[in-house]
């Protein structure tokens, strides 16, 4: 057939895979255009909202620089991110659930000390955070890594403030023989995700608001263990019952109790307010590859 009409069209598109010698991508493919053409019937797309749609994509590519990643806020603000990630993290063995990345992570913090400041000189009321890095089975974790990032306690990243400051409210910290970490930094407030650009306008149309609830980043990871790109979240936070980019799990959100001025955990004396927070990670040990085998997927390396 030459000639297709708006029902035919589909399988049309379709069956031009049949020369696709890679079969995951085939079902891919043949799905994402299955939907795609649903989409456009059910809703009756215009060629002006088509093209406005186009404009639109365009303009996300556009607003990616090397410091700002649109394509991954548009797959964040429509939950494609989180869901992705659900699939991929099944939540089970008690294992630490998965959440979003977000487009601030800054890979090469420095690894200090435990106990250390990672946000020496950021405004924000200091936080004590400590727990331990377990394995599903309870075995506490040594030498596991967390890799540590927020924003400041006005809701700014490093990257975000203007001028070069280099990095701020990040390291890396490893728990000692017992798996134990702990550290200092600031207790995260919310704050908005970027909406100076086409998402931004997009949210806006939408009727949405942009924020997300206070939160703090890392990356947990140990040897023989699958990392997990998690928060932890601020208890009673704005924003935690409609994050904008649907990232919370109620697994995450951890107490931060206050304490008058005074004696920190570390000694020291604060003259201000100060937060204590403790929180236990459990990690799934990774599949072991069968022999001859190699593993497979991002997960096993
Ligand atoms: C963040 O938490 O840093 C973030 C996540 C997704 C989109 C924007 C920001
Ligand atoms: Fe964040």
């Amino acid at each position: 057939m030459r000639e297709f009409d708006e029902k035919s069209i589909t399988q049309a598109v379709i069956g031009r895979l049949a020369g696709c010698d890679d079969p995951r991508f085939a079902r891919i493919m043949s799905s994402l255009v299955t939907h795609l053409h649903d989409f456009v019937r059910e809703v009756s797309l215009t060629e002006s909202e088509w093209f406005a749609a186009i404009q639109f994509l365009t303009d996300v590519g556009k607003a990616c620089t090397e410091k700002r990643q649109e394509f991954i806020l548009l797959s964040d603000t429509l939950g494609v991110s989180v869901l992705v990630i659900t699939l991929s993290h099944p939540a089970h063995d008690g294992s630490v659930e998965s959440t979003v990345q977000g487009p601030f992570y800054w890979e090469g913090a420095p690894e200090l000390p435990r106990g250390s400041n990672l946000a020496e000189g950021v405004k924000g009321e200091p936080a004590f955070y400590s727990g331990r890095v377990l394995s599903t089975d309870g075995r506490p974790l040594a030498n596991a890594l967390l890799d540590i990032w927020s924003g400041d306690g006005e809701g700014n990243y490093d990257m975000q403030l203007p001028g070069e400051t280099g990095m701020r409210a990040r390291g890396r910290i490893r728990t000692d023989v017992e798996g134990r970490y702990w550290f200092r930094s600031i207790r995260p407030t919310f704050y908005p995700v970027p909406t100076d650009g086409p998402v931004g306008q997009m949210l806006r149309k939408m009727g949405r608001h942009a924020f997300r609830p206070g939160h703090l980043h890392m990356i947990v990871s140990a040897p023989g263990h699958l990392p997990v790109t998690t928060h932890l979240f601020v208890a009673g936070s704005q924003y935690l019952d409609s994050d904008a980019v649907f990232g919370m799990k109620e697994s995450l959100v951890v107490e931060f109790k206050r304490h008058s001025a005074g004696a920190g955990p570390d000694g020291q004396r604060l003259e201000t307010p100060f937060y204590t927070v403790s929180y236990d990670f459990r990690l799934r040990p990774a599949p072991t590859a069968a022999p001859g085998k190699p593993d497979s997927g991002p997960e096993g390396q």
